[in-house]
């Protein structure tokens, strides 16, 4: 089933059942503790605080979303992607734990036919929170899920929040077991490669208040009213779908990774580093598309930085790749075809998001011609030396003088098998602040 399908189906399906279809709200939040939007709930997120009463009690959306914490991950595990789309059903003070259990249940099991996803319920694992005897008695008695798929986990995996503060609650993940050839049995407790999340089902009914982690807040009290907020990964469900390994070859990334490849000279597959780049290369490229289209640009802080560190990684991963010339605006182009079927605003942007990103790509070569030699250099003396750490001056030249991101150090000195005493550069950069200010004041 195409993305496009699983789309429409989705919106179709809570459609009927009383929901408003809610278009995707632009990437860039408004939300002065957000970067990026990163879930589906973003936009809603004065409902469920009741600073604001909504027009309906049920809503719908496939909501654009970028997560770039998990960022090294992408293109080495099989469900890390920094775009993706979120499906998402939403219950303002209307239904509770077992509406959302049953519609989530009745659309990943229902027929084809029907308007479903089709999946073989035996394949499904349902994890809750450890306390919540109500989720699993759900899941249980009204769904018939045998105790064994129905497993409890803490707090880390199955409390939800935005990460501060703000409306979280227990939540129940519904989980797709891939089959032994993704590893170990014994359930999401245990393997999440192969029981992959597809669906979060957040009972919203608290509110949290400061602190670290997944687990390091105080729960305020509780909220006007019990909602609920899900998120199925349209990416993830694809991949089960079309029956492919992993995010990077469902149909709207394929076209891109095969590109990458043909520019290159690669075949997917041959050997692992290389798939590995071809996967930065299709993610980063996918989502540099998607922040260009909602009016991101390439800077040197916040999302202008976010935007410009995955436009650069994609550019240098093709290079490692052994592309020499420009490839920016090829890739782009690839990508808009795989995405504007769902964004038709991408076609009609095409002009405005080509040169932003072609004058990225020839500010980043320029960066990498003049500091290239400057960083083989350190490398060289650094291992000649018989050292494993190239020093805080050096990274802070690289930046200083050619404009390195110490991200970008950090990631070519890795592959030289190197580190870099980044505690050493950060001084460094202090002390040159500090200078500055001195200055100014002067
Ligand atoms: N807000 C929930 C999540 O992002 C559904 O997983």
């Amino acid at each position: 089933m195409e993305s496009a399908e699983i789309r429409r189906r989705w919106l179709r399906f809570f459609e009927e059942r009383g929901h408003t279809v809610v278009p995707s709200a632009s990437l860039v939040a408004d939300d002065p503790t957000l970067l990026l939007v990163n879930a589906g709930m973003v936009p809603f997120k004065p409902y469920f605080l009741g600073e604001v009463k909504p027009q309906f009690s049920r809503a719908t959306s496939v909501q654009k979303c970028v997560r770039t914490l998990d960022i090294e991950e992408v293109g080495k595990t099989t469900r890390h992607g920094s775009f993706f789309q979120m499906c998402g059903n939403f219950s303002f003070g209307d239904y509770f734990k077992e509406g959302a259990i049953k519609f989530a249940w009745e659309l990943l099991t229902g027929s084809v036919a029907d308007g479903g996803y089709g999946l073989d319920p035996e394949k499904l694992w349902i994890t809750v929170y450890k306390d919540d005897d109500e989720a699993e008695q759900i899941w249980r008695d009204v769904i018939g899920v045998p105790s064994e798929r129905i497993q409890r986990l803490g707090m880390k995996d199955n409390f939800w929040s935005m990460g501060v503060p703000g409306p979280c609650g227990p939540c129940s993940e519904i989980n797709y077991d891939r089959g032994p050839a993704y590893g170990e049995e014994g359930g999401p407790a245990v393997n999440g490669e192969r029981y992959l999340e597809i669906w979060n089902l957040v009972f919203m009914q608290y509110e949290r208040g400061h602190g670290d982690g997944k687990d390091g807040f105080e729960i305020l009290g509780d909220l006007p009213s019990k909602n609920i907020d899900t998120g199925l990964g349209l990416e993830r469900l694809a991949a089960v779908l079309q029956d492919v390994d992993n995010l990077f070859e469902i149909d709207t990334s394929r076209m891109i990774l095969d590109r990458a490849a043909e520019l290159t000279g690669h075949t997917y597959g041959a050997d692992h580093k290389s798939d590995v780049s071809l996967r930065v290369v299709t993610d980063h490229f996918r989502t540099a598309l998607m922040l260009v289209g909602d009016g991101v640009t390439p800077g040197n802080e916040g999302r202008g930085y976010v935007l410009r560190r995955i436009l650069r990684r994609a550019i240098r991963n093709m290079r490692l790749l052994g592309a020499t010339g420009q490839v920016a605006k090829d890739l782009i182009d690839i990508s808009i075809k795989a995405m504007a079927p769902q964004y038709p605003e991408l076609e009609t942007d095409r002009k405005r998001i080509e040169t932003v990103v072609v004058a990225e790509e020839n500010a980043f070569l320029q960066t990498l011609r003049s500091g290239t030699n400057l960083l083989d250099a350190a490398v060289t003396e650094t291992k000649a030396g018989g050292g494993v750490v190239l020093s805080g001056e050096q990274a802070f030249k690289l930046h200083d003088t050619y404009g390195f991101p110490i991200d970008l150090t950090l990631e070519m000195a890795e592959e030289q098998g190197l580190q870099v005493d980044e505690a050493g550069f950060r001084r460094l950069m202090q002390e040159q602040r500090d200078r500055a200010k001195a200055d100014a004041k002067a």
